[in-house]
């Protein structure tokens, strides 16, 4: 072990890339009046502006007369310029202090131009185009009289039972910090007060994703270093880049509820990280502190949210309701209320709220910036960045030109709603365009035969025949097999992670005509196809592509664009590894051919396909790594790799570069993602892609919990996936 004395602390705070904006800093010349109001404010107006009230299409009258009352500070789930215009009317111009509402929605990915998943958007590897995403999503939204939107979702996820995995970038933390701190750019925007831009929340906090068994809202249990090493990183990405507002979790983690964390919620995010804006609690979260057991009434909830840092009550209304009285009792101290009240009116400053209600949005613009053509087409964009092409035997794909009848075959084949996957904003399934639609416009003279073959979870066998059929006249079948879009997303875990229903068998079945099978999967998580893998030429992962879906998979299916996307998420061969993911420990027993080793006896423990993993249509070669021998523990190593692409295909391919610290004072991954790149290369190009190695990637945390690079010797691994790749070493020189 090395001495901890010669080792540099890094403080993770001092490494920020991103330009901070807090909150505060933002609008300091609305404090006087936050302290005028706040002045001026009755303690039940006070918790009003602490409590969100979700509406159903439009307020309704107790909802209204919560409004003229300032006993509500925001609706969730209201849009439409003219739904909020009126409602945003009655709270300023009918209540005693004319305080705006702030109104939230969830726009995830797209609000009506939907965009792939957000775990399908991180099989682009493509920040710019994941902020550029989020910026088109925060343009529709705000437009449509929507201020503050509960995204992005960066719960690292390392268990695919999880339906919400679909909701997030994945198992990295590297990855996932680059795409946090993205899509808040996308959707915060420069300027708040912006008329195309929102307030991002970043949530669930914290380590949502660390549900045991994967079952939604369960139980996490997780060492402070696994947080901090794996599970913090994004949430503390997405402050760092400026985001104004963080939501609770529903978990607890070691005994303690998220909602009820004065650590999580106090001492790391606001003292840590310096956090400046407000915190909401998720859906009812205060209230379900009673069920986790650790309040006993609504009253005791409400305080030990309140106190713990949680200043805005999603629907339990028990901040307005049961926290009067305690506060007059002297059981909540005034000022704890005061500085809640202060930050969220400070976001309605931030956003402009208080000069401009209704934040630019009128009918007009709603209706001109919904699915204006160009976020169609940036949509389409995105959709084939996503698409990861896992397996391709034979070169099935791209379709041949010799290809003269294709066989579309599945249920997902022409799934409009599927197509837009969970949490789709406020889009409209009719704006969808399926695989068949897409397929069908791209075709030209190629014939198309449809058969769906099967529903998603049907037990029913009867529609073989005509699948069969449609496969026996045609030169190829493509298969869009999975899951439909709602069996993953809250409340969507999944015990059983194999193509739901009878499609494997409709699958065997088509395969077994002996035309080649193309299996595009649908899915917002990965699913366990290692018969697929085995016996099938080509398969794609598609996700839920969103509005695009169709041209999108189309475009790769028929060659006009070649495949890029990388997987965010370690595919299992089996539900019995997980978890399983790439950045795991060595162990004392490193797998191995010894029986003493760790490993399964029935089952490799290897995944079915790796972290990273993604064909190309055309080949690329890696040579010429460089990097210097020794750096010091403040220094900067630079790496380069030439890259370069050896096929007939113009093609992007994303360079990734992880490391390894070799002896550590703990133990560190066998390898983690510490760099990507995102090239664009015509056939015979080569680029040299450029890498900086900082403390941040090299640091890790002490046996003390200090953030720290530790002198000794490391390695890098450059290539195209977390497998293989070209190797390097450099050592960390120790400090004199
Ligand atoms: C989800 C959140 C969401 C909230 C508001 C909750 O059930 O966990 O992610 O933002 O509802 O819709």
């Amino acid at each position: 072990m090395r001495p901890l004395s010669r080792c540099l602390t890094v403080l993770p705070a001092a490494l920020i890339l991103c330009a901070v904006r807090p909150l505060s800093a933002q609008r300091p010349a609305a404090e006087p009046k936050i302290d005028s109001l706040l002045a001026r404010m009755t303690l039940e107006e006070k918790l009003g502006q602490l409590n969100q009230v979700s509406v159903d299409g439009q307020p309704n009258a107790e909802q209204l007369d919560l409004a003229r009352k300032g006993l509500v500070g925001s609706f969730l789930n209201l849009a439409g310029a003219d739904a909020t215009h009126a409602a945003q009317h009655v709270a300023v111009t009918e209540s005693r202090l004319h305080i705006p509402l702030i109104l939230g929605l969830d726009v995830i990915h797209g609000y009506r131009t939907i965009f792939p998943i957000p775990l399908g958007e991180a099989a682009s590897w493509d920040p710019e185009a994941v902020e550029a995403a989020a910026h088109v999503a925060a343009k529709e939204a705000a437009a449509a009289g929507v201020h503050w939107t509960f995204a992005p979702m960066v719960d690292i996820a390392r268990d695919p039972r999880w339906g919400r995995i679909a909701e997030g970038s994945g198992e990295d933390p590297y990855l996932g910090s680059a795409l946090a701190a993205a899509r808040v750019r996308g959707f915060q925007g420069k300027d708040l007060r912006a008329p195309d831009a929102v307030l991002a929340t970043v949530k669930h906090f914290a380590a949502y994703g660390g549900a045991e068994g994967g079952r939604d809202y369960n139980t996490v249990d997780l060492s402070e270093r696994t947080l901090r090493e794996a599970y913090l990183p994004p949430y503390h990405a997405a402050i760092d880049a400026g985001a104004g507002s963080v939501m609770t979790s529903f978990n607890e983690i070691g005994g303690i509820p998220s909602t009820a964390s004065p650590w999580l919620m106090t001492t790391l995010l606001r003292r840590e990280w310096g956090f400046k804006g407000f915190v909401v609690s998720d859906w009812t979260a205060v209230a379900e502190l009673l069920n986790h057991g650790v309040a006993g009434s609504r009253a005791d909830a409400g305080k030990l949210a309140l106190e713990a840092g949680v200043d805005m009550d999603m629907v339990s209304r028990i901040y307005v309701s049961d926290l009067p009285a305690l506060v007059r009792a002297g059981r909540i101290p005034v000022a704890v209320v005061n500085e809640a009240v202060r930050r969220v009116l400070r976001a309605k400053a931030a956003l402009g709220l208080f000069d401009d209600p209704d934040h630019g949005a009128t009918p007009e613009r709603e209706r001109a910036a919904l699915l204006a053509p160009e976020h169609r087409q940036l949509a389409r964009r995105v959709a084939e960045e996503s698409i990861v092409l896992l397996k391709n035997e034979g070169q099935v794909l791209p379709l041949a030109t010799r290809v003269k009848t294709l066989a579309v075959i599945g249920p997902l084949a022409d799934d409009k709603v599927s197509a837009l996957g969970s949490w789709p904003g406020r889009g409209d399934p009719q704006d969808a365009l399926t695989p068949l639609a897409g397929i069908k416009q791209r075709a030209g003279s190629v014939s198309v035969v449809y058969a769906k073959g099967c529903g998603i979870t049907d037990t029913s066998t009867a529609g073989f025949a005509d699948a069969v059929a449609a496969a026996k006249q045609a030169d190829v079948a493509v298969l869009v097999l999975g899951e439909a879009g709602d069996m993953s997303g809250e409340a969507a875990s999944r015990a059983e992670l194999d193509l739901p229903g009878v499609q494997e068998r409709l699958l065997e079945a088509v395969q077994a005509t002996g035309t080649p099978v193309v299996l595009v999967v649908n899915s917002g998580r990965p699913l366990t196809i290692a018969w697929a893998a085995e016996h099938v030429p080509a398969i794609v992962e598609s996700w839920f592509l969103g509005v695009e879906t169709g041209p999108a998979l189309a475009a790769v299916l028929f060659g006009d664009v070649s495949p890029s996307g990388k997987l965010p998420v370690t595919f299992p061969r089996a539900v019995g590894q997980i978890p399983l993911y790439y950045n795991h420990k060595n162990t004392g027993r490193p797998t191995g051919p010894d029986k003493y080793s760790s490993k399964y006896i029935d089952l490799p423990v290897t995944p079915l396909f790796p972290f990273g993993h993604g064909l190309s249509y055309t080949t690329f070669s890696y040579s010429d790594l460089r990097l210097a021998p020794r750096i010091t523990p403040t220094g900067t190593l630079r790496v380069s790799v030439a890259v370069t692409n050896t096929g007939s295909r113009e093609a992007a391919e994303v360079v990734q570069l992880y490391v390894h610290d070799e002896v550590a004072s703990v133990t560190r991954p066998v390898r983690a993602l510490a760099g990507f790149r995102r090239v664009s290369l015509k056939p015979g190009e080569a680029r040299t892609v450029e890498f900086s190695l900082t403390a941040k990637e090299l640091g890790l945390y002490n046996q003390d919990m200090k953030f720290v690079v530790e002198p000794g010797k490391f390695r890098v691994f450059v290539g195209g996936s977390s497998v293989g790749g070209l190797e390097g070493e450099f050592e960390v020189a120790p400090v004199r």
